[in-house]
């Protein structure tokens, strides 16, 4: 087993009808009764959520942000960060999902930053941010685990850039997840939210075997339960308990607990950025087109734990069933109506394996993956296989 180390101080407030807490959170929290609501493009007001947290909050003063975008935009959040300077704001409640929650860590680490904050996404000269103003979610969708870690990334379109951030900093102080809110949420979505739980797990599981048998059962545990609650919660998102498990199982998989001693390997999300960026594929649609293909050029790798995941996630026999995997992978994307080719979103995509080659090359990321050896030529003939 790896050596770790972990601390995850966000408290989680799970389930129906927990508003009623959220004042005595927030004032555990701050003295202050002005504090920033931040939402994104409309659905938090559409469902009845905004009007319930102004109730429940009617002793504060709220500024209210909307308008955060899914896959948030820097000058967007650039907006919030003058709104909370000028109104000496000291907490933020983020409403939305992983892009809204993402977007308040943003501003949280920006209101105080000296400089441009865009340089801390790229950072030049290891420049970070060096405190974060607190924060709590609500969140309104599982999918990136956000409401429990401390990562970002934020989009900046006019330059088609998608960067990450985070740090101890950026841990929200509490979220609120309550599985009821799943019921609203477009089939689209839903099976964003299920494909990018589902690979935020096998990036931390289909590596090399650490010897962590809790990490690797508990890896498999998320799959399973996915496999098991997805065709049902695509049939009825009103499906509470389904709602419950997706929503959970999210969490699960990325609150930093999967990675705990076991070898990781992030390049499926870092190339899915890419796609992202480029072309403005939904999150978790990108990281479905890269899987298989970055499964397939990697297989020597991955062969042993592509094996156990046959197995015991998908309950394979025989010698092939490590090449069967990737196939049943694929399948399930496909059986949540999400597409795995790039040509299947966007017509003008044939220079990609360049293009993301070339800026993998300049920001020199050549040794990426668990052993540290996808060299530049493979990500290129992932993504041509990918087109
Ligand atoms: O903007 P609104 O109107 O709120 O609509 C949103 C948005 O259009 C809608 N939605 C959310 N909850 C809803 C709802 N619609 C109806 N009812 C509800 N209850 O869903 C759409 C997508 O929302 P978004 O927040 O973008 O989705 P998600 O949670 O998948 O977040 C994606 C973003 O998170 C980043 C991604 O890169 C992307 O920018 N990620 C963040 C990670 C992290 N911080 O740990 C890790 C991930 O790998 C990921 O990279
Ligand atoms: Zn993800």
């Amino acid at each position: 087993m790896l050596n770790f180390e972990i601390q995850n101080p966000t408290k989680i407030v799970f389930g129906k009808e927990q508003l009623s807490k959220l004042s005595y959170y927030i004032e555990n929290v701050t003295t202050s009764k002005k504090i920033l609501v931040a939402y994104g493009g409309g659905s938090a007001e559409k469902i009845g959520l905004l009007d319930k947290i102004r109730t429940e909050l009617k002793n504060f003063e709220l500024i209210e942000f909307g308008g955060i975008e899914a896959n948030p935009e820097f000058d967007t959040l650039m907006k919030a960060v003058v709104i909370c300077r000028d109104n000496k704001i000291d907490f933020i409640l983020a409403v939305g999902g992983g892009s809204v929650i993402d977007g308040v860590k943003f501003i949280s680490g920006a209101i105080n930053y000296n400089g441009d904050p865009w340089e801390v996404l790229l950072r030049f000269d290891g420049k970070v941010f060096k405190s974060a103003v607190p924060f709590g979610t609500i969140l309104t969708i599982p999918a990136t685990g956000s409401e429990a870690n401390s990562g970002a990334v934020i989009s900046r379109s006019s330059l088609k850039e998608k960067r990450t951030m985070g740090g101890p900093l950026f841990f929200p102080v509490f979220s609120f997840l309550d599985p009821s809110l799943v019921s609203t949420i477009p089939k689209r979505q839903l099976a964003n939210g299920i494909t990018d739980a589902f690979m935020h797990t096998l990036e931390q599981y289909l590596t090399f075997s650490s010897g962590n048998l809790l990490q690797e059962r508990e890896a498999e545990a998320i799959l399973s339960t996915l496999i098991e609650i997805a065709p049902k919660i695509m049939e009825n998102p009103s499906d509470y308990e389904a709602a419950a498990n997706l929503m959970w199982s999210a969490n699960h998989a990325l609150n930093g607990n999967l990675r705990c001693g076991v070898p990781t390997d992030w390049s499926t999300h870092m190339i899915g950025h890419e796609l992202t960026a480029l072309y403005g594929i939904d999150h978790a649609q990108s990281l479905a087109i890269i899987c298989p293909r970055l499964l397939e050029v990697k297989f020597e790798n991955k062969k042993d734990k592509l094996a156990q995941y046959a197995s015991r996630v998908w309950n394979i026999t025989g010698e092939n069933r490590a090449k069967i995997a990737i196939i049943q992978t694929e399948n399930f994307f496909h059986s949540l109506g999400i597409k795995t080719k790039l040509s299947e979103y966007s017509t003008n995509c044939s220079d990609a394996p360049t293009i993301i080659k070339t800026r993998f090359q300049e920001r020199n990321w050549t040794a990426m993956g668990e052993r540290q050896d996808l060299t530049l030529d493979e990500v290129e003939l992932i993504v041509k296989n990918a087109l």
